[in-house]
């Protein structure tokens, strides 16, 4: 599954950082959602704060944490992922250590070294996500935080047309939310979601507390046009913006904070 999975992100990587807007000056969570200007979840002093991130794409994020002061360390199973966060860390002139792993084995030794274990929008392609963050429990400090965000159980729900031309989603399941299958040539890749309140039980299983959990919204297009949300928002995309409307009547991710004791 994992070398499907690799070949699926090294596939579409091109096409993922070339259509997708990802700013480096602000933390993003995912599409059309505020950044954490905004939301305010990351710690409070990120200089010289040991960061690692798992997923990282092309590590806009650790980019991001980089230039605020913070030590980072990003991994992600696809070269193809990792080939443009290197451009891009080469360009910011920033220091950000990559590592090409699959989150369903992390390769380094669980030591509690780091103050920051974040994630964006990795945790639905992951095998075993409360393995992974029980894994990344073990690697935080006590005071560190483990910030992700992951997918929405409703977001896996289908958009039908009711009467009259109302929409509206269906779930079959809410607590066996259905599979989002992503095929790209003979690479496969699934996108999973769970009930909010296993996530939940991950992190107290853990060892952690849940301080936060968020379902953010895009914000409505009376109070900010497409225009705005283009300068404003980190994570968009025209294929996005072209679901602003669904994407602002059922939570697309879920965001927790949770931090060691
Ligand atoms: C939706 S992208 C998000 C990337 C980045 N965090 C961002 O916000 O742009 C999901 C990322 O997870 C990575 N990924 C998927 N499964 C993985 C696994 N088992 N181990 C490590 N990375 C994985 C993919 O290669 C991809 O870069």
């Amino acid at each position: 599954m994992t070398g499907t999975s690799r070949r699926y992100w090294d596939a579409i990587a091109d096409m993922y950082q070339g259509t997708t807007r990802i700013r480096q000056d602000d933390y993003h969570y995912g599409p059309l959602v505020p950044g954490d200007r905004e939301l305010g979840l990351l710690p409070a002093t990120l200089a010289g704060c040991h960061c690692l991130e798992l997923g990282c794409g092309g590590a806009q994020n650790s980019i991001y944490l980089a230039a605020q002061g913070a030590r980072c360390v990003a991994c992600d199973l696809s070269g193809g992922q990792l080939a443009a966060a290197r451009q891009r860390i080469q360009e910011k002139r920033v220091a950000v250590d990559l590592i090409q792993a699959d989150l369903d084995h992390l390769p380094f030794r669980p030591e509690p070294i780091f103050g920051l274990v974040h994630s964006s929008y990795a945790l639905p392609f992951v095998q075993d996500p409360e393995r992974m963050v029980r894994e990344a429990a073990r690697r935080l400090l006590p005071g560190g935080v483990l910030l992700f965000s992951t997918a929405h159980p409703l977001a896996m729900g289908e958009w039908v047309e009711l009467d009259e031309g109302e929409t509206g989603i269906f779930t079959r399941d809410y607590f066996q939310p259905e599979l989002d299958q992503r095929l790209e040539g003979e690479a496969e890749e699934i996108c999973r979601a769970v009930p909010i309140g296993e996530m939940f039980d991950w992190c107290r299983a853990a060892g952690l507390v849940v301080e936060r959990l968020l379902e953010p919204r895009p914000h409505p297009r009376h109070l900010l046009d497409d225009h705005a949300l283009r300068e404003q928002i980190p994570y968009w995309s025209e294929d996005w913006l072209e679901r602003r409307d669904e994407l602002s009547r059922i939570p697309f991710l879920v965001v927790v904070r949770a931090v060691k004791p």
